[in-house]
């Protein structure tokens, strides 16, 4: 999602100015294959900053029920004041989705007629420089989505042998210099403890130098890959997909947005697996994969956003759509 207007340069206090606008990624397509009517009952998952919740809350009047849930209580309380028109019809909590059966269960909301995630940063977390997700940034290395985690960005980079450091840069960041990217950072932190994300930045660009034709910052890969391991992000994901699943009506719909390759997989992995799909492409003889299809793919391909979105909001071309109807 991308707050029209908003800059990283400028200072930001979430409860004083309010975002002007809210642009989230495949708005239309999300509320259509949620299929979104009155009086129905969803959950977003991943609320952010409350722009796909309004567009299902629109279409929900009246008498729906939205459950929004995020792990960021910042982006929390924005979206709280940015849904203050529908407050009758929401209910909004500082949890992780992965807590979502629990949740359910304790607002006696079950079952539900769909869910919706939108996996990944926003847009504000990405550019307030406070929360150190940005590698052009001054800030401490933070890029914990829930702050009252304790484990920050820095705490990785300074505490982690080089072994584990190329381990985590190679598998969440795709990064082909992960060796030579988690030597440069041993090394830089023996002279003094790696604490801002200009100082990682630059440590990790002098370590990749020129190294093949790069069209992103060299530091890119590796601070996906932090972000991932800070968040925990991949951890869980197929189950959490499975359980959410259980929650909805006969017909509900689970629609996932996701924004790079990691968790495109696993979300094409589960659907392919909730559907009674083989997922381990041995030769038919020799597959064990259990073959019980709860639920149909409703998204044989998944869908990406169209030129014209990606012509007001640039931030949405790694996204792919994908949804699932509860058989
Ligand atoms: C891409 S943004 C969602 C934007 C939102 N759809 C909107 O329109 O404003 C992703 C959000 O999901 C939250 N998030 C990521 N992983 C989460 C998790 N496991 N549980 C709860 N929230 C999570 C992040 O804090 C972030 O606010």
């Amino acid at each position: 999602m991308v707050r029209v207007g908003w800059q990283a340069s400028m200072s930001y206090e979430p409860w004083n100015s309010f975002p002007p606008e809210h642009v989230p990624v495949m708005r239309e397509e999300v509320v259509r294959l949620l299929r979104c009517k009155p009086g129905g009952r969803f959950v977003d998952a991943t609320l952010g900053l409350g722009g796909h919740a309004w567009a299902i809350l629109e279409k929900i009047q009246p008498d729906g029920l939205l459950i929004g849930l995020d792990r960021d209580q910042e982006s929390l309380e924005y979206a709280r004041a940015y849904l203050r028109p529908y407050s009758d019809c929401t209910r909004l909590l500082h949890e992780n989705f992965k807590n979502l059966p629990l949740v359910l269960n304790n607002l006696g909301v079950k079952p539900v007629d769909g869910i919706l995630v939108d996996l990944g940063v926003s847009s504000y977390q990405l550019l307030v420089p406070e929360r150190g997700f940005s590698f052009q940034s001054e800030a401490m290395l933070d890029m914990r989505m829930d702050r009252t985690q304790r484990m920050t960005a820095a705490d990785l980079v300074n505490d982690l042998s080089r072994e584990q450091l190329a381990d985590i840069i190679y598998r969440f960041g795709e990064e082909r210099c992960s060796r030579r990217i988690a030597a440069a950072i041993v090394t830089a932190r023996e002279q003094a403890r790696i604490t801002r994300c200009s100082q990682l930045a630059e440590i990790v660009s002098r370590a990749v130098g020129g190294r093949g034709a790069r069209t992103i910052h060299p530091a890119t890969r590796t601070f996906q890959a932090l972000r991932i391991a800070v968040n925990q992000e991949l951890e869980g994901l197929d189950q959490f997909l499975a359980n959410a699943l259980q929650f909805l009506k006969t017909g509900g719909r689970l629609v996932v947005i996701s924004f790079h390759s990691l968790e495109d997989r696993i979300v094409k992995q589960s659907f392919r697996m909730l559907s009674g799909q083989c997922v381990c492409e041995r030769p038919p003889e020799l597959c064990t994969c259990p073959r019980q299809a709860v639920a149909q793919v409703v998204t044989s391909r998944p869908l990406t956003p169209g030129d014209a979105e990606l012509a007001t909001n640039p931030r949405a071309r790694s996204a792919k759509l994908r949804a699932l109807e509860r058989g």
